[in-house]
């Protein structure tokens, strides 16, 4: 006793040895770097290229201070770099910043001077221009090594296997391929391995390596190009949490001995070619928390056992073969995969049946996706229970039976409700009441918002509700088309940018201050109504890519500040009784679609058309009074080719990012574009195809003179309408057949 030193105070001594000592050679007590490794770490710099200057803290003595640098706080030696840069999560979400930031050049040897490291962290940045830095596998601690998404190629090189302290491998998103994968066999360290994107077709026997890891937690292949799993005598990384192997070509039934590892937490077979049925023995994972089997061909009933899921929080079993009843897995009260399950995605089989009256008990439910399946009976009003529910997706079944009230008396959280393609029938009093009254007041006392409510062809008939005016909450997208909605058209809330209310009954005016109360509105359709009085000149004040108020009865003259509207993609007012010239003030518009057939127009058509709109490729004023003659400079609009330049409008003046946002569904060059073509007598209905069209039509006016024998040249043209005119002298030979 007494005088015998612990081994705590001999730690402690030393220590005090060891700091003293950097301290001298340091000659800086806090700075604790070590002159070689800084020298080596400013050679790395050096040959790196940098062009937002992440690495601006890499000056002065310290080195363990610089971004990304991280020392032993004992022995002052660098152990950590890490250099990543995360990489955005969507294609516009901050990806210039991401791009501007990427390091790149090369990556000097001088790293091999940091002989202590055991982290190192390369992820996101763009080596594409250098040979894989195989130095690094002289680096004989490494345990964590994140080289994804850096642009590396080629073979992925054998001498991994030289890293055997490895814990933690990334190489996924590069571009790299493995024959085979031996060299795992030397890594029984490795808790971690994500190889997705690696091209691994070539490499048959891919499992038998995987299966020398036995300490493997964390597995992702997805997107290898796999198209067959071996099969294995014996499994030895049964520690495995999460399993992804999502997007290859595995066309086998589910592997057996996936049910051998029990502690799964996360696991994701999506996107494969699947068959075969679900195992009851699914249900015996209760770590559970993530499975997704969507987008394979799996079929037949889903087992009961799913009951039994209890850590679940997603489910997707969307775009399947599905078929049966739900019930024993959903509807049943000895289960508890109520508990925790949070999303559930069944979407897109064939699954049958009432809908269960016990979905009611999913509490914690925010994401319900039951779409394009053959559910039938009522919407029992459970739903209306799920306070969390924030997507609700039901359209496309066999639901009958009415909605009220009851079906969102404590829909507090709703974002998303998508109800079309069934059979409902909406309780609607003379006043609207339900379904919607409640709704409302619930959500605007919760002030939650809507940002999309999707009920076109519901059949509702009524007038529109007046409470959407008062409304103290955001909806941003409304889409009411297809229902009888009579009545006037009433105010809808400030936040609104998507308004379709086209097929419908409304009649009355449009207000004349619709601008101005929906300032953020983007796409306005109110097409196929009774609307009379005319186009208020406040929509020209706000940034509308899509108006559509064909086959209407609006009367008067085009407002003259519709030439303001700079992104206007398409402007469609045919069948209405407008009258008067076309403004001069459109020749500001770059719209791509000009439909003005079917009114009462007069005056020339103006040369600046062809001129100015280089963007159209759909011009159509067929059955108005147009007079004068053809303007040749039409046909300007085929030497600006077309298609291009609509493409460089919409990526430049219209600004890609506002494109994207404003259309997440709708997005522009997908937009439903609508517009009826007369060829040779046939009338045509182009909606997606649009982008291939280009027409003319001047149909049914009264247009002198000779026809322009530049006509000629417009080789691209598919439909070109002169008849019903004045027009004399040859039809342009080309254009005869
Ligand atoms: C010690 O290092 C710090 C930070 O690196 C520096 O600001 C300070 O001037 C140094 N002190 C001496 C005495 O070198
Ligand atoms: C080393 O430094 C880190 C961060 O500065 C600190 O969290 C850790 O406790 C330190 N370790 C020792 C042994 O001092
Ligand atoms: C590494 O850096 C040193 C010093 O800057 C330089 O001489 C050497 O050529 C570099 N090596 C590579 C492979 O870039
Ligand atoms: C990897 O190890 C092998 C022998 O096991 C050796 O020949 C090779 O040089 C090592 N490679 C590197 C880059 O250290
Ligand atoms: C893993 O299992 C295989 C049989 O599939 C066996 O040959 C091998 O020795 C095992 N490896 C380890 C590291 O346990
Ligand atoms: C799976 O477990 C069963 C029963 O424990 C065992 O007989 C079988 O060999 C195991 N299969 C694999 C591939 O490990
Ligand atoms: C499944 O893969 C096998 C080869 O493993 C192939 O012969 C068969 O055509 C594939 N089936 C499908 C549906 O892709
Ligand atoms: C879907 O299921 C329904 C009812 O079970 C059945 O009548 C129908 O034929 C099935 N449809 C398909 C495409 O399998
Ligand atoms: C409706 O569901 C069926 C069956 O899943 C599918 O084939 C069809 O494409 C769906 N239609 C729509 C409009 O979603
Ligand atoms: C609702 O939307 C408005 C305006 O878009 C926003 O200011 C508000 O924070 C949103 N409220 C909730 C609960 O998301
Ligand atoms: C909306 O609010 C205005 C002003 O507060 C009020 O006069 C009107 O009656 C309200 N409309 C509805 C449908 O509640
Ligand atoms: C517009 O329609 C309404 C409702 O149908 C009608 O009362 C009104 O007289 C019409 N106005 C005009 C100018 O035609």
């Amino acid at each position: 006793m007494g005088a015998s030193v612990t081994a705590v105070e001999m730690l402690l001594v030393l220590t005090l040895i060891e700091n003293l000592f950097f301290s001298c050679i340091g000659a800086n007590s806090s700075g604790s770097c070590i002159m070689n490794e800084r020298e080596a770490l400013l050679k790395f710099k050096h040959d790196l290229v940098d062009p937002s200057n992440r690495l601006m803290s890499w000056i002065g003595e310290d080195c363990c201070t610089w971004k990304g640098v991280s020392c032993n706080n004992l022995t002052g030696h660098v152990i950590k770099l890490d250099l990543h840069i995360s990489v955005p999560s969507s294609f516009t979400e901050g990806s210039w910043k991401f791009e501007q930031s990427r390091l790149g050049g090369e990556i000097n040897h001088s790293l091999l001077n940091l002989r202590h490291l055991n982290y190192v962290d390369l992820s996101g940045n763009d080596f594409s221009s250098v040979e894989f830095p195989s130095f690094l596998f002289s680096l004989q601690k490494l345990k964590y090594l994140d080289l994804s998404s850096a642009q590396f190629s080629g073979k992925v090189p054998h001498h991994f296997g030289n890293l055997s302290y490895l814990q933690y491998l990334d190489l996924s998103w590069n571009y790299f391929t493995a024959d085979n994968l031996h060299f795992l066999s030397s890594l029984s360290s490795l808790k971690y391995l994500d190889l997705s994107n690696v091209d691994l077709s070539g490499a048959a026997n891919w499992l038998h390596s995987i299966n020398m890891l036995p300490a493997l937690v964390e597995l992702r292949l997805s997107i290898c190009h796999l198209s067959n799993i071996p099969s294995l005598p014996h499994i030895n990384f049964t520690s495995l949490d999460v399993f992804d192997i999502q997007g290859n070509n595995l066309n086998s039934t589910i592997p057996l001995w996936l049910f051998n590892i029990s502690n799964f937490k996360y696991l994701d077979l999506s996107e494969n070619v699947f068959q075969g049925s679900i195992s009851s023995q699914m249900g015996n994972y209760n770590y559970l928390s993530f499975l997704d089997l969507s987008e394979n061909e799996l079929e037949g009933e889903i087992p009961g056992t799913l009951r039994n899921l209890c850590s679940l929080i997603e489910l997707n079993l969307a775009d399947n073969k599905f078929r049966g009843d739900i019930s024993g897995s959903f509807g049943s009260s000895s289960g508890c995969i109520q508990s925790n399950l949070k999303t559930l995605i069944l979407e897109s089989n064939n699954f049958s049946g009432s809908l269960p009256g016990n979905l009611g008990q999913f509490k914690h439910l925010e994401y319900l996706d039951l779409s394009s399946n053959s559910f039938q009976g009522p919407i029992p009003t459970f739903i209306g229970q799920l306070s969390n529910l924030k997507y609700l997706d039901i359209h496309n079944n066999s639901l009958d039976g009415v909605v009220s009230e009851l079906h969102f008396s404590e829909l507090t959280s709703l974002t998303y409700l998508i109800m079309d393609g069934n059979s409902l029938v909406f309780d609607v009093g003379s006043t609207w009441v339900p379904p919607f009254q409640l709704q409302t007041i619930e959500l605007s006392s919760c002030k939650k918002n809507i940002s999309d409510l999707k009920m076109s062809n519901a059949g509702i008939s009524e007038s529109i509700p007046a409470w959407f005016e008062n409304i103290s909450f955001s909806i941003q997208r409304i889409y009411l088309d297809y229902n009888n909605f009579d009545g006037p058209l009433i105010d809808f809330p400030s936040d609104v940018s998507v308004l379709d209310l086209s097929k419908n009954l409304l009649q009355g005016h449009i207000h004349k201050t619709v601008g101005d109360i929906m300032p953020e509105m983007r796409f306005f359709s109110l097409s196929n109504n009774h609307l009379n009085g005319s186009i208020p000149k406040s929509l020209c004040q706000i940034n509308l890519y899509v108006i559509d108020l064909a086959h209407n009865n609006l009367s008067g003259y085009i407002p003259k500040s519709m030439g303001s509207l700079g992104r206007l993609v398409s402007l469609h007012l045919e069948n209405n009784n407008l009258q008067g010239s076309i403004p001069t003030s459109l020749k500001r518009l770059h719209v791509w679609t000009l439909d003005l057939s079917g009114n009462a127009l007069t005056g020339p058509i103006p040369s600046w058309i062809g001129e100015n709109i280089s963007s159209l490729r759909i011009i159509d004023v067929h059955s108005n009074m147009f007079g004068g003659e053809i303007p040749p400079e039409l046909c300007v609009l085929e030497h600006s080719s077309l298609f291009w330049q609509f493409t460089a409008m919409a990526f430049s003046e219209l600004e890609f990012d506002d494109i994207w946002e404003l259309y997440p569904s709708y997005d522009v060059m997908d937009y439903d574009e609508h517009a009826a073509a007369y060829v040779k007598g046939r009338q045509l209905e182009y909606t997606k195809t649009i982008r291939f069209l280009f027409s003319i039509d001047l149909s049914g006016n009264n247009f002198v003179g000779e026809i322009p024998q530049e006509l000629t040249l417009l080789t691209r043209l598919r439909n070109l309408n002169l008849s019903r005119n004045y027009l004399k002298g040859h039809i342009p030979s080309k254009l005869a057949t």
